[in-house]
């Protein structure tokens, strides 16, 4: 059994970066039902901001907000969500040693809030793996310099295949690995 101190993951800072902006830092906590709606909106707002430049069209319009909608209860049990005075500005969603979902509302983005979601995520998963994983689409490069920059390892490209209403969109992606003991 590996101590839990000797875990490799980003430590909340002490002095958070929302504070230099006069606004209330975050708090993270696990999504509950009634967060399902606000989990939808930033879902559906910060994927097509992430993607629609990088996938076929035919994927970004198969994607409104109720596809995200009705995509919540499946998650929604092993959401952390990250919420300040105005509402859930994020949330982190893992699968076994699959950092599966992180989404951070653009009014959050280069605040921090991201980084604390992923270390919440990494200490989740390094309670159970040794080392966890993740997809990123290949052209998403704000998020793929974030994960470098923790130290997440891009481990090669490959391309997706995903069913549309208008037939098959191929996704081209990296996954990336981030070993979490030391
Ligand atoms: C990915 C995401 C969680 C990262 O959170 P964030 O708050 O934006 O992250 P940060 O601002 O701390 O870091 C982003 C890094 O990319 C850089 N960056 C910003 N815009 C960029 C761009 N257009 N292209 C490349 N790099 C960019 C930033 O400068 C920063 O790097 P630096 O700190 O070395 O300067 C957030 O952007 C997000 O939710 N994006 C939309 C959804 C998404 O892509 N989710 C991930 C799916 S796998």
């Amino acid at each position: 059994m590996v101590a839990r101190a000797n875990i490799t993951t980003l430590l909340p800072r002490t002095t958070f970066p929302c504070e230099h902006h006069s606004m209330t830092p975050p708090r993270l906590r696990r999504a509950i039902d009634p967060d399902a709606e606000a989990i939808a909106g930033v879902w559906h707002a910060a994927w097509h901001d992430a993607h629609d430049a990088h996938v076929p069209p035919r994927l970004f319009v198969d994607r409104p907000l109720r596809y995200f909608a009705g995509r919540v209860p499946e998650v929604i049990a092993r959401t952390i969500v990250a919420e300040d005075l105005t509402g859930i500005v994020g949330f982190v969603t893992v699968d076994e040693d699959e950092l599966d979902l992180l989404f951070v509302d653009g009014r959050g983005r280069g605040s921090g809030i991201a980084g604390l979601l992923l270390a919440r995520a990494e200490r989740e998963i390094a309670d159970r793996f040794d080392t966890a994983w993740l997809e990123v689409v290949t052209g998403n490069a704000r998020a793929r310099a974030f994960y470098a920059r923790r130290g997440w390892r891009d481990t090669g490209a490959a391309d997706r295949e995903t069913e549309t209403a208008s037939g098959p969109a191929v996704v081209p992606y990296h996954r990336y690995e981030k070993w979490l003991l030391r």
